[in-house]
């Protein structure tokens, strides 16, 4: 009996430990898959902008790691570009439009991995 105890008390601690260690996490790790899995193409694996569609794209992709660049976007104006393409953002149609693939949260999740990729910051989302 005390041992069954014991063990349910551990497993209990270690669920809440689980979960406290993987939410946070998580969020950052589902970003870098759905970069990875559908940016990559374009802006590369690194985020540098040199994915295999470059040769033939007439305008080449954002280079993600550039700070100099992205600090002169807002968080908004990256969210719009990834939801609405880079016409929203008056960029290039080459850059796709993003709404129905994502949901808004992941949406900004990927900004916040595109502020990592960069390390810079410009114009933080209203409400965090
Ligand atoms: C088919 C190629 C392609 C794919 C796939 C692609 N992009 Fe782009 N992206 C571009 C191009 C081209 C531009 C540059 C547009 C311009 O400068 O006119 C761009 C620009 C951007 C910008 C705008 C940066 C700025 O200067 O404001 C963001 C943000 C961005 N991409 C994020 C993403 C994310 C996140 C994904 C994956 C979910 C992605 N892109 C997938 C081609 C692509």
């Amino acid at each position: 009996m005390m041992v069954m105890t014991g063990n349910s008390v551990f497993s209990g601690m270690l669920v809440i430990i689980i979960l406290m260690f993987s939410v946070p996490v998580a969020a950052g790790e589902i970003a870098e898959d759905n970069y990875k899995t559908y940016c990559w193409q374009c802006h590369g694996m690194s985020g540098i902008g040199n994915g295999i569609n470059v040769r033939d794209m007439s305008v080449q992709p954002r280079d993600h790691t550039d700070g100099k660049d992205l600090s002169t976007r807002s968080d908004d104006e990256l969210f719009m570009a990834i939801k609405e393409g880079g016409q929203a953002v008056s960029k290039s149609v080459l850059m796709p439009h993003w709404d129905g693939v994502f949901r808004d949260e992941e949406i900004r999740d990927l900004v916040r991995y595109l502020r990592k990729l960069c390390q810079c910051e410009h114009g933080k989302y209203k409400r965090d």
